[in-house]
């Protein structure tokens, strides 16, 4: 089997039929829809995977029916068990078909499992990804040591080159996984691991923490964003920058609150007095696409993070700062959409 790296027509048309019909959220975190080189070879073994126990069930069930459909005689009249009969079947279609078919995808399985680029360890990484209960810090290491930064729950790459991952956890187990762009990587405490993803094509792929770790497990979402190489650039140049200095007096108040009230005890901004580590980075928060991994970014959203965040996600570490309201509120949260 020689995999190809291009996705045929037919490979997105049928997730993306699929998808449809599961009500059109799937196909973007479907592994039968690879964006990557590695992805391409995993969707390589699952696609006759899927069409062939696609057909072993349809068999299974015209079995059933017809065993159903051609029942004879009644419970009264039973006759006594043939213990001769069927025997061919049960050889054949419990024991020689199965281990044949399984025999032949675990061949395949290590033939896709030896094809797949491995992580480049000699290179220093490009990006540190650290999970935590139940967010994704991510450090970004181009450049030299100034020119580096954190965020959080986004994964910026540059299109068509491999990015090297640094896998770190500060508390328990979490797994990194986007379904579109390769394998899953567990992110072990106390250990370093390594991963590389690359995306084919510019766009979003969403992905997810994919190791039961805790109560939030199902919100600790990731987006990969593959941008053009230049375009990665004008990025990167832009996040490296300092928090937006505010402009209005609303906003200067909001960062009066963030310096002084509960925000500064776990919350970075570069260039104000915040520079704690606990929490996500939120020198450009205003940019993200969501809040607590799964929210949309919106203000009625931030509000309610800020007042009761537990009310939103159970077990969140930041806890519910309800001295927040009326007009503070909405200065603070002026100053945090204006962190764009
Ligand atoms: Cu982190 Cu599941």
């Amino acid at each position: 089997m020689k995999p190809s790296r291009q996705t045929a027509a037919w490979q997105t048309a049928i997730p993306a039929a699929l998808a449809l019909a599961a009500g059109g959220c799937v196909y973007d975190r479907s592994i039968l829809a690879p964006a990557s080189d590695s992805a391409g070879l995993l969707a390589a073994l699952g696609w006759p995977v899927f069409v062939g126990f696609t057909v072993v069930t349809a068999v299974m069930w015209g079995l059933l029916a017809w065993v159903a459909w051609r029942r004879t005689g009644t419970l009264a009249e039973h006759a006594p068990a043939d213990s001769g009969g069927g025997r061919w079947w049960v050889l054949l279609g419990g024991f020689l078909v199965p281990v044949a078919t399984f025999a032949v995808i675990f061949v395949a399985a290590l033939q896709t499992m030896a094809a797949v680029p491995m992580p480049m360890t000699e290179r220093p990484p490009d990006v540190r990804v650290i999970g935590h209960q139940w967010w994704w810090e991510i450090e970004y290491l181009y450049g030299e040591l100034p020119e580096h930064f954190a965020s959080a729950n986004e994964l910026h790459i540059p299109v068509g080159r491999p990015v090297e991952i640094e896998l770190q956890s500060v508390d328990v187990i979490h797994s990194l996984w986007v379904p579109r762009l390769g394998g899953k990587t567990d992110l072990v405490p106390g250990q370093t691991g390594r991963m590389r993803l690359m995306a084919d094509r510019a766009g979003e792929y969403p992905g997810a923490c994919s190791e039961l770790c805790g109560a939030q497990h199902a919100n600790m979402k990731i987006v990969v964003v593959a941008h053009e190489p230049d375009e990665f650039e004008r990025w990167l140049a832009h996040e490296r920058s300092p928090g937006a200095e505010p402009e209005t007096a609303a906003e200067e108040r909001g960062r009066e609150l963030f310096e002084h009230r509960a925000c500064v005890a776990c919350h970075t901004v570069r260039g104000s007095t915040a520079l704690a580590t606990v929490g996500p980075d939120l020198t450009h928060v205003g940019r993200r696409r969501r809040i607590g991994t799964s929210l949309p970014n919106q203000t009625a959203t931030l509000h309610a993070w800020i007042v009761n965040a537990p009310s939103l996600k159970p077990g969140v570490r930041m806890p519910a700062l309800p001295e927040f309201r009326g007009d503070e509120l909405h200065d603070l949260v002026a100053y945090l959409e204006h962190l764009q």
